[in-house]
């Protein structure tokens, strides 16, 4: 009788359980989607990205400077971030004017936004690590359209800089779930890609193409961020996004920074064909960035975010 007593017993806490997980499933899902609403940057970053996202005509770049001038701490960040030695023009930007004549309204848009959610996930576990994965794809695709020759080096280190954008706001947003997630795919040897498919049913490219669309971000940056895990699918800016999805191996390659996973996710070789590479290339690319993060390590660049 006792036996019977504890079978059913178990089977009550399997019932239970099942119905408890089916329910944080639902309540995590809705709050996954509760992210496509993303009210969360301070009013200042949002005043920044409208002015410098209306009639530019209308808007000299001198007023859009001096809104971002009265947030010290932002400027301190564009400041060092332009001035890394990767953007070519190392040391030579002394102020938010000369940065947005020298690189453009979209690309100093892009810093703004991405230190931003730096924040939003600040003291988040592995943030640290994401946050110099990120620098650190935003210098290999430098590197990598340095030695391509392509023109728009900054744009694509923007696009490289911002492409994992979605971890963040998962991070920040999910908080203890997304831990789970990373050591789901830690425990199971799977991409972070694969692990938060399976775990909240969406994954982070689907999520920066929410907050990239959500900030009007324009499609020579929206697309490459969007599409960095399938750069096949890419139509309109498939040179930047085959940068992006490069990059990014590029730097777990090195063993910069921690994209959250231990393993490699496979190189598409429809990037590979679009930007025609080839051994000898790669080789300098890599040694390309290999210097410029040894250079931005020793200008202490390299936490620009902090
Ligand atoms: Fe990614
Ligand atoms: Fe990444």
């Amino acid at each position: 009788m006792r036996g019977l007593d504890s079978i059913d017993q178990s089977g009550e806490n399997e019932a239970s359980r099942q119905i408890l997980d089916q329910i944080g499933r639902r309540m995590l899902k809705r709050r996954v989607d509760a992210l496509k609403n993303l009210p969360t940057f301070p009013e200042s970053v949002l005043r920044m990205n409208e002015m410098m996202l209306s009639d530019q005509s209308n808007q000299s770049f001198g007023q859009i400077a001096e809104a971002i001038e009265a947030d010290p701490v932002m400027t301190a960040r564009i400041l060092r971030m332009v001035n890394s030695a990767f953007y070519g023009v190392s040391g030579a930007i002394s102020s938010v004017y000369d940065a947005l004549v020298m690189l453009g309204l979209d690309v100093v848009r892009g810093i703004i936004l991405s230190s931003s959610s730096m924040d939003l996930a600040a003291g988040r576990q592995g943030v640290r690590g994401l946050r110099e994965h990120s620098f650190g794809a935003a210098v290999a695709a430098s590197a990598l359209a340095k030695v391509l020759g392509v023109s728009r080096v900054e744009e694509a280190s923007a696009a490289a800089l911002m492409h994992d954008i979605g971890k963040l706001v998962l991070a920040s947003q999910l908080g203890r779930e997304y831990d789970q997630v990373v050591s789901r795919a830690i425990r199971h040897d799977q991409t972070i890609y694969q692990a938060e498919s399976d775990m909240l049913g969406v994954s982070h490219d689907v999520i920066g193409k929410w907050l990239v669309t959500r900030w009007r971000l324009p499609a020579s940056l929206a697309e490459p961020i969007a599409l960095h895990h399938t750069p096949e699918k890419s139509r309109r800016y498939q040179e930047t996004t085959a940068i992006v999805h490069v990059a990014d191996l590029m730097v777990r390659g090195y063993g910069f920074g921690f994209a959250g996973d231990m393993i490699m996710p496979d190189l598409s070789q429809s990037a590979w064909r679009t930007l025609s590479l080839n051994a000898r290339k790669m080789e300098k690319a890599v040694k390309l960035m290999h210097d410029d993060l040894q250079k931005a390590m020793v200008q202490a660049n390299l936490y620009v975010f902090e």
